[in-house]
């Protein structure tokens, strides 16, 4: 049988309260979708929305830390998945590569599967990013930061453009490579048919119970 495709929602930090967070949840998941959907919530909701995911974690799994949050403490909340590299992170908070990759391993010993965000240096990148991790249990997503629907200096992707980075990617690494970059419900089918993706990473468009329904139903049908 094919493998389900993935969906992951980094919902950054949005919505402002856990009411909107729990219906915007709730919504999602009266849907039985042909897809594994992981909702990545900011940390103060995932336990009561006992989300899949997360958007980051600390390298140490406990410990004199001030506002870290340790992968085993997600995993112990029941995520499975945790967004690591993303290029706010970088931008806004200093992360280098070689902390993402500390971030990596750390994940992979709690026993969560990082999903880990490669952008503009595609060859350097992966080359620190998978130092000391087992391949077989990570996904790679290709997210230039241009492509961010918020970013400032914003340059669409194409499928065709994914499918050039994907296939670069693909020298090393063998396992599932996500797009990400204002992916929506009316372009997801087309980066699934052309741009050699197994999955999405989805920003603003999963802030909307009907929009993120509806591209999770697009993506399944690609
Ligand atoms: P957008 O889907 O809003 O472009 O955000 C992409 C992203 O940063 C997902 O991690």
């Amino acid at each position: 049988m094919e493998k389900k495709k993935l969906v992951v929602a980094n919902w950054k930090m949005n919505p402002k309260t856990l009411s909107e967070a729990q219906e915007l949840a709730s919504a999602v998941r009266q849907e039985a979708f042909e897809a594994e959907v992981v909702l990545c919530p900011p940390y103060p909701f995932i336990a009561s929305l006992k989300s899949l995911g997360a958007q980051d974690c600390g390298w140490e799994q406990s410990g004199a830390y001030t506002g870290e949050v340790s992968p085993a403490q997600l995993k112990d909340l029941g995520c499975e998945y945790v967004i690591l590299g993303h290029s706010e992170r970088k931008k806004y908070f200093g992360e280098t590569r070689e902390m993402v990759n500390k971030k990596a391993q750390a994940a992979m010993q709690a026993g969560l599967t990082p999903v880990m965000c490669i952008g503009e240096n595609i060859e350097q990148e992966m080359e620190i990013a998978l130092v000391g991790t087992d391949p077989t249990r990570l996904v790679l997503v290709y997210e230039p930061e241009w492509a961010i629907s918020t970013a400032e200096h914003f340059k669409e992707v194409t499928p065709e453009d994914c499918k050039i980075a994907v296939d670069a990617m693909r020298k090393q690494f063998e396992g599932p490579i996500l797009y990400g970059g204002s992916v929506d419900s009316r372009n997801v089918a087309r980066f699934f048919q052309r741009g050699g993706v197994q999955g999405v990473l989805v920003g603003s468009a999963s802030l909307d119970a009907h929009e993120f329904i509806q591209l999770v139903k697009n993506a399944v049908l690609a």
